[in-house]
């Protein structure tokens, strides 16, 4: 089954072709970070009209690169949600028409389970259950795939997202944005032993998660040494504040490992390229005997592929939408309006 996969929650405006969720036939992305980069964060409106701009010559050029026709696709595949609205109108928009005018199901996929499923493409052996660390610029959190399309939350960010918080803090070192791959970057020069940041502790939900503290400590530091003229040695700074973010997380996806009793833990969402936290994730993992799975770097970011791939579970499980879909900035994974 070759599902035309389409992506535009964000600044990446995507369109893939994915066969039977597991191959991925092309992956056509147009980024638009260096366009926000100059505003330091996403500009929606902008966002949306890039969008509108760039996904016609996507698909195009989608089939084009497979050689594939129109009457060789067999559903037309969209995130539906989360995202900027604007921009998730664009794709769900742009899905809708072309499922109509080609006469095709229409397959809406929830942006985060997009992200879960880039595993299904690196890994063609993976099958649910497993547990998952979803790590992205607007989600954190430890998710329990029990099959392609049930999942738990087992505990969540009860503020700002990892990716968030690696963006401000970059953007406060005067890193291009979006900071967490610049930070990255440099924290591997540092000691991170020359400054102390807090982790987050359990609260009434153990695994639940919180980094808004970690951020406002960084962010302080960063002010107080520009106040008092004293140099900040950067790379041990970002190496503090990534071992903060692991240690928050790590301990976290450790325990669900334990308690949970599932052998195979996944990552997914754009901090998942974090080296520090898939060298953290992997040594622990490895502790316990269990399978790690970690897309590559260009499967964790936004990519049209990875909607292809939940798109093919999704329509097995007979998840479909009419022309009736609308798009949501907010959705919880399990489906639910928030
Ligand atoms: O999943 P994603 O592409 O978009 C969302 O769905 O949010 O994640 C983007 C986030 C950004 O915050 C970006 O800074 C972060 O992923 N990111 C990283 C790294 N590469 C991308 N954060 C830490 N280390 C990295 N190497
Ligand atoms: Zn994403």
């Amino acid at each position: 089954m070759n599902i035309l996969a389409v992506e535009s929650s964000c600044d990446e405006t995507a369109v893939a072709i994915v066969r039977d969720g597991r191959e991925v036939l092309t992956d056509c992305i147009a980024s638009q970070v260096d366009l926000h980069r100059i505003y330091g964060g996403v500009v929606p409106e902008i966002a949306s009209r890039k969008h509108i701009e760039a996904i016609y010559g996507l698909a195009d050029q989608a089939l084009a690169q497979t050689g594939l026709t129109r009457a060789d696709l067999d559903a037309v595949a969209v995130t539906y949600a989360p995202g900027l609205i604007g921009a998730v109108l664009v794709g769900v928009n742009f899905a809708k028409a072309a499922a109509l005018a080609m006469n095709k199901p229409l397959i809406p996929v929830h942006h985060i389970r997009g992200h879960i499923a880039a595993n299904y493409l690196a890994y063609p052996d993976l099958e649910p259950p497993f547990l998952c660390l979803v790590v992205s610029g607007g989600h954190t959190m430890i998710v329990e795939v029990e099959d392609y399309t049930k999942m738990e939350i087992l505990g969540t960010t009860l503020d700002d997202a990892a990716g968030e918080c690696f963006d401000k803090v970059g953007r406060v070192l005067g890193m291009p944005y979006p900071g967490g791959a610049a930070l990255d970057r440099a924290a591997q020069q540092g000691d991170e032993t020359k400054y102390t940041l807090p982790r987050s502790k359990p609260g009434e939900n153990p695994y639940n998660m919180s980094f808004s503290g970690l951020k406002t400590a960084a962010l302080n530091l960063i002010h107080h040494a520009e106040q008092v003229g004293e140099e900040l040695d950067i790379p041990s700074l970002c190496a503090a504040f990534t071992a903060a973010v692991s240690d928050t997380l790590v301990p976290r996806v450790v325990m669900a490992l334990e308690q949970t009793g599932h052998k195979k833990i996944a990552v997914a969402g754009g901090v998942a390229a974090n080296s520090r936290i898939r060298a953290d994730i992997l040594a622990a993992a490895q502790k316990l005997g269990a399978q790690v799975y970690m897309p590559p770097l260009s499967l964790c970011g936004d990519n049209g592929a990875m909607i292809g791939a939940q798109a093919y579970y999704e329509y097995l499980a007979g998840n479909l939408a009419d022309m009736s879909l609308n798009a949501y900035a907010t959705k919880s994974i399990l489906g639910e309006t928030l």
